[in-house]
């Protein structure tokens, strides 16, 4: 039987997608696979305080607090989130819910905090569903907690566990699925483990076009059905890269996943364009600094102007240095947040 009332707390990581997801179909399935290094420093907090409805007329009962303030503006992502996962968690009408929300990066600073976000619920949901059935294997609650996540932001289902996460089936990867993410267990050479991800702030404003209106622009899209298969064939050479410790073909790939993105953006009809001038700048001073000095730095970038730095941990000093003298005048306020591949979500 459930418990009357309680109080539960999980810290969830945002991720970076190496191989993109764009384009989505009914209404949270991918049309490609995607593998992403999940984040260590950038992460969401939530504490989810439950107890039993007395009345339990209307739809769902819950409060949204973003750091120590209540939130109307999230109520109906979230509601949208509980209409598609109410089939599967049969006790949400049962309670009234506080989701006590705060992320370790700023708000609005352009990190979406969809994925950290939307994983840190379903997880919190699912330690009230482990109360319920204790028989619940650790297996099959990340995948469920995966599963549910994917049905507030696809990304999401990313975030849950595992340092490098896949989702989407793939005919190579044993296990894959579109309906959860799972952690990836192929070889991965020790160069990929401790990958540093430094993220420049350029631009903190709201994004114009919301990615959930960039996925379904990738239907009737000239290029889509040649991208996803482009995706597809990514994953394999994707899969050899971290097999062989291949730094330069990581570069090579994850430079054009990024600006493939961009260029289905660009595309699309109607068009619109994410990157700002300074992302371009940021972009062309990295590939003036590996000409330079032979460094394996490079750049991703997610559906807004920030731009990722990934690069070997063994060139933390001299990137870090090339980033605060050189690439620092190109973020909002100087700031970007230096990360690096995490494992995954933990309880508090
Ligand atoms: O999870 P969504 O619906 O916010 O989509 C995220 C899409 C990208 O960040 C651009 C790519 C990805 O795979 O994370």
């Amino acid at each position: 039987a459930s418990k009357a009332s309680g109080k539960v707390t999980w810290q969830t990581p945002s991720n970076i997608a190496l191989v993109k997801y764009w384009g989505k179909k009914n209404p949270q399935l991918p049309e490609n696979t995607s593998i992403s290094f999940t984040l260590s420093n950038c992460h969401t907090t939530t504490t989810l305080t439950y107890g039993k409805r007395k009345d339990l007329r209307g739809t769902y009962d819950f409060k949204v607090v973003l750091d120590g303030k209540e939130q109307e503006d999230f109520k109906p992502k979230i509601e949208t989130f509980f209409k598609r996962i109410e089939k599967y968690v049969p006790f949400l009408r049962e309670y009234h819910f506080v989701i006590d929300t705060k992320n370790s990066f700023p708000h609005s600073s352009g990190i979406a905090s969809s994925a950290s976000g939307m994983s840190a619920i379903a997880l919190c949901l699912m330690s009230i569903e482990k109360e319920i059935n204790i028989n619940l294997t650790e297996e099959a609650f990340y995948k469920k907690a995966s599963f549910l996540a994917r049905l507030g932001s696809g990304s999401a289902c990313r975030s849950v566990k595992g340092d490098i996460v896949v989702w989407g089936e793939h005919e190579n990867i044993e296990g894959s699925s579109d309906l959860y993410g799972v952690p990836y267990v192929d070889g991965v050479a020790a160069v990929f483990k401790n990958y540093q991800d430094t993220i420049l702030l350029i631009d903190k404003g709201e994004k114009q076009v919301s990615s959930t209106v960039g996925h379904n622009l990738m239907h009737g899209h000239p290029f889509a059905a040649q991208r996803f298969i482009q995706a597809q064939e990514n994953i394999n050479k994707i899969k050899d890269i971290f097999a062989n410790s291949d730094v330069d073909k990581f570069i090579e790939l994850v430079e054009s996943e990024a600006l493939t993105l961009h260029a289905m953006m660009m595309t699309s009809n109607p068009y619109f364009i994410l990157m700002k001038p300074n992302t371009l700048q940021v972009i062309n001073e990295v590939w003036a600094y590996r000409k330079k000095t032979g460094s394996k730095l490079c750049f991703t970038l997610d559906a807004g102007a920030n731009v990722h730095l990934l690069y070997p941990e063994s060139e933390k000093e001299p990137v870090q240095e090339f980033i605060k003298n050189k690439l620092s005048v190109y973020c909002k306020d100087q700031s970007y947040i230096h990360d690096c591949v995490g494992t995954g979500a933990k309880q508090l």
